[in-house]
């Protein structure tokens, strides 16, 4: 379906506090030779012990509302996607909304029949969770072309990271992204197109607990299964696949080529994945931006973050077009088509 649906503002915010490679080293058996050569990741941004990342959440979204010029008003939807909530309730997005004043509940006085009120919601496709929320956004604004979308992504891996497990813990970090989506108003990127998937048959090669799958009580103490467990290996090659698969899917649907993608960015998990998926694709090595030895794998939020240093490096020309594409716990993934 053809859906008038734009980027308008774009924000993201990392905690100050960093864990490199070199402070790895120090509380387990690794090192940064085996986390460069395998990942490509040298660095990542983790909250600290007073921090929340609705804090990173709270400014991400103020740099995007200030750019597309979106006072807290005008927001009709807040949608976040996030696979490391603060809480299971109430929702972040009901957090965020919060911090940010955005308020659709006036008391006792009847709300008018057509004004729209508020929707606030969180998502979770894990690390496809911004491509997802492409296409959520295009949902409701095939719904209402009057929405003004608040898409936010927060993650905060680090809470959930079992620093025991040296293969699982290495590879993640914290941050916040958000960017304002319309119909109308200043267009920074156009969506041209999205296309998202899920198996559920593959739902245990990553996985988070914490839930309500187990019986706890006061007291008990915290089991491994409360963090992040992956098989990396068999996660590798879904992923190559999955990525390859869906943007091909999404070119040929569009009656692109390979040959069309001026920028490709891909979900930041591994430079060797990335590299895997560029090199099935038939894309140019220079067309690829990548940024993960920064930042390393912050899961629904790492697209935005690439697109932020991307565009602060001034390469998206105004007419061309990117490829997005992620892919996450579930198993989910999803591709994207901009122009800029
Ligand atoms: O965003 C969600 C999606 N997640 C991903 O995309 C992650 C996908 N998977 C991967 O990126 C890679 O599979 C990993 C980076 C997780 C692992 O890389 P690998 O090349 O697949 O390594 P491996 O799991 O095959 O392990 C090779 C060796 C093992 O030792 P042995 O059994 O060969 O003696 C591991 O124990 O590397 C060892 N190892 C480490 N050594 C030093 C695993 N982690 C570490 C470490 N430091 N941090």
């Amino acid at each position: 379906m053809n859906v008038n649906c734009h980027i308008s503002g774009l924000g993201v915010s990392v905690p100050e506090h960093t864990l490199t490679n070199q402070d790895l080293e120090k509380i387990m058996d690794t090192s940064d030779e085996w986390i460069v050569t395998r990942t490509g990741i040298k660095n990542r941004h983790i909250v600290q012990d007073n921090e929340n990342i609705s804090d990173y959440a709270f400014l991400a979204a103020v740099k995007a509302m200030d750019e597309a010029k979106i006072t807290p008003s005008q927001i009709t939807h807040l949608l976040v996607a996030t696979c490391t909530p603060e809480t299971l309730s109430p929702s972040m997005s009901c957090i965020i909304a919060q911090k940010l004043g955005l308020s659709s509940y006036s008391g006792l006085q009847l709300i008018s029949p057509n004004s729209q009120s508020l929707v606030c919601f969180d998502f979770n496709a894990a690390c496809s969770g911004f491509v997802y929320g492409l296409e959520l956004a295009r949902a409701f604004l095939a719904l209402n072309t009057d929405a003004v979308i608040l898409l936010i992504t927060a993650e905060c891996l680090s809470r959930r990271m079992n620093y025991q497990d040296r293969t699982t813990s290495v590879l993640f970090g914290d941050a916040a992204g958000a960017c304002i989506i319309q119909a109308k108003g200043n267009a920074l990127f156009h969506v041209l197109d999205v296309s998202i998937g899920a198996d559920g048959d593959y739902k245990d090669l990553i996985r988070i607990g914490g839930g309500t799958d187990k019986k706890v009580q006061v007291g008990d103490s915290i089991s491994e299964d409360f963090f992040l467990a992956m098989q990396g290996r068999e996660v590798f090659k879904q992923a190559v696949r999955g990525m390859e698969q869906e943007s091909l899917k999404l070119l040929q649907k569009n009656n692109l080529g390979v040959e069309d993608i001026d920028l490709f960015i891909a979900h930041q998990a591994n430079l060797r994945i990335i590299e895997a998926v560029r090199e099935r694709l038939g894309l140019s090595e220079e067309k690829v931006f990548t940024n993960l030895e920064k930042y390393g794998n912050t899961s629904a939020t790492s697209i935005l973050l690439a697109m932020a240093e991307a565009r602060e490096q001034g390469l998206f020309k105004t007419g061309q077009k990117t490829l997005l594409t992620a892919f996450g716990a579930g198993l989910t993934w999803g591709s994207a088509l901009l122009s800029s």
